[in-house]
């Protein structure tokens, strides 16, 4: 992963993906706000999306995913590039000061480079409060097949919301993945015992991560405490 530091202290990541292409993510690093920031979570997760999908044996084309508090949209951005019809969602100001243009820019990257039988990439952006929104149609079309969050968690206020939030955008066959960092373990383990209620969980252990992804990774990031929970819905 490159960094190219800009004026106005802005900075563009660079991610190489499976196809070879590069996906150039922008940041704004002076914002005060969370979503304008690529966390490691998030490419820990991505590259660890990466090779889940790319060894599933299920056709990816008809599938949709969304992300909640996609931030700068890398996560979001990769599962689009693996097949995945996707929808980024986030809070009204990043989705508009940052979110939107990168999934443009990227989205046009990806079709530009589109092998010859690839489908057309597809992704969106859209508002999405946990706090507020209703998940109907036609805005959200739930079930999705796949559910992605990357440091959504951290706050206690938030633990309920984000959770009403992907009981209604799942069924019992939907793939869930939540990557974090565990900054406070008070707030880690009162989500994963607040999930356990409705889903069932499993973290994917530590060293499966490592052996899957940390080689490609630089050693900044090889060194974050980043943890991958998989989720998937109780039968009622
Ligand atoms: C730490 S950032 C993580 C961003 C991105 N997922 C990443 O890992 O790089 C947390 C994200 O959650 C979003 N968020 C916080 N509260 C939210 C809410 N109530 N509804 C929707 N998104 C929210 C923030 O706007 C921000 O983009």
């Amino acid at each position: 992963m490159n960094i190219k530091e800009q004026a106005n202290s802005q900075k563009i990541y660079e991610f190489k993906i499976s196809n070879g292409s590069i996906l150039s993510i922008k940041q704004q690093n002076d914002s005060l706000n969370h979503g304008t920031t690529i966390w490691d979570s998030s490419i820990v997760t991505a590259q660890y999306m990466q090779h889940l999908l790319r060894s599933s044996k299920d056709s990816l084309n008809d599938k949709k995913c969304i992300e909640l508090g996609s931030g700068c949209g890398l996560l979001g951005l990769v599962m689009c590039s693996m097949g995945l019809q996707t929808t980024l969602t986030d809070l009204e100001y990043v989705a508009v000061n940052i979110l939107k243009d990168n999934v443009k820019y990227n989205l046009w990257i990806l079709n530009q480079q589109r092998q010859k039988n690839d489908c057309l990439f597809d992704a969106q952006v859209k508002v999405l409060d946990w706090t507020i929104t209703q998940l109907q149609p036609p805005e959200f079309t739930p079930p999705y097949d796949y559910i992605v969050a990357t440091d959504c968690i951290y706050s206690l206020d938030l633990i309920h919301h984000f959770i009403r939030c992907i009981n209604e955008l799942a069924n019992e066959k939907s793939f869930i993945f939540c990557g974090l960092e565990r900054r406070d373990p008070f707030v880690t383990e009162t989500f994963i015992n607040a999930c356990k209620d409705g889903f069932n969980v499993v973290k994917i252990p530590e060293k499966k991560l490592r052996k899957i992804i940390f080689k490609d990774l630089d050693d900044n990031i090889s060194n974050v405490n980043v943890e991958i929970y998989r989720l998937k819905k109780k039968k009622h």
